[in-house]
């Protein structure tokens, strides 16, 4: 294969997720079609974000001139194996358009939303309020999607919800676990130190972090949550993204679907 580590991340999400490989690849196709020469981009992690990421680097093949930021370890090996130059936060003025997957988009899906292979119609009946965090990498990837001037999401329908009730990582200090882990089962959250799935101990994020996976149940207000969490001594940073996406295209069998 060209791209070993592309083709590591999908066969892995088809084990997990049974296969929504056409609807990922559509989502991410659309996405990097909106990369313009001579930007500077934020790439995703992930399996749907891997695919924007290699469809990048097909474009820079193609003469494209751009600039990625990697939100990740392994999204930073697959740019650098597809090809597109690199760089940093702070070696760059600004981030032009950041793209990026998500575990959870809260949206209210229309029956008659519009599919369209180039995706230029929006339904807006999502806000946008994502979880993210289901890698780990949600903390650069907050960083990366809060200094972009357009933050885009790439997910397959299964992500849309019309409420947030999945665990909500947060990433913590290691000193911090219990700490953290009784403040958190105070706001009514059950919180679990996410496993290394090969390893006998905890998974440790690119910035030396753990990882507590925190259950709510449905997330009422997540705008009022990400404050509180935010405020706790020892979280470096939670996965609840608020205000931050301007757009989602969520790719279909057939085409994509672009929603706001
Ligand atoms: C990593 C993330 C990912 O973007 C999220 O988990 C979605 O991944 P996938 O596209 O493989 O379903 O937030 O921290």
């Amino acid at each position: 294969n060209v791209f070993p580590l592309a083709a590591r991340l999908r066969n892995q999400s088809m084990k997990t997720e049974g296969g929504s490989e056409t609807a990922k690849r559509n989502a991410g196709k659309r996405a990097a079609k909106e990369v313009t020469d001579g930007s500077v981009v934020g790439l995703g992690t992930g399996s749907t974000a891997a695919y924007a990421i290699e469809a990048i680097g097909r474009a820079v093949d193609d003469g494209l001139d751009v600039q990625g930021i990697p939100t990740s370890f392994q999204s930073r090996q697959l740019a650098l194996e597809v090809g597109i130059p690199l760089t940093s936060l702070d070696a760059v003025d600004g981030v032009d358009l950041a793209i990026d997957g998500a575990d959870q988009v809260r949206d209210d899906p229309s029956p008659n939303a519009e599919t369209d292979a180039n995706a230029t119609t929006a339904n807006s009946n999502g806000d946008g309020t994502l979880i993210k965090g289901g890698g780990g990498a949600h903390a650069r990837e907050k960083l990366v999607a809060a200094a972009a001037d357009r933050f885009v999401v790439v997910a397959d329908p299964s992500k849309l919800v019309p409420e947030l009730d999945r665990s909500v990582p947060v990433e913590i200090l290691p000193a911090a676990h219990t700490t953290v882990a009784e403040r958190v089962r105070e706001l009514g959250g059950e919180p679990t130190l996410r496993d290394a799935e090969r390893k006998d101990g905890p998974v440790v994020t690119d910035n030396g972090n753990l990882v507590l996976d925190v259950a709510f149940g449905p997330i009422d207000s997540p705008a009022e949550l990400a404050p509180t969490l935010a405020a706790i001594p020892g979280v470096v940073e939670h996965g609840l993204f608020i205000g931050l996406a301007d757009a989602t295209y969520v790719g279909t069998a057939d085409g994509v679907e672009k929603r706001t």
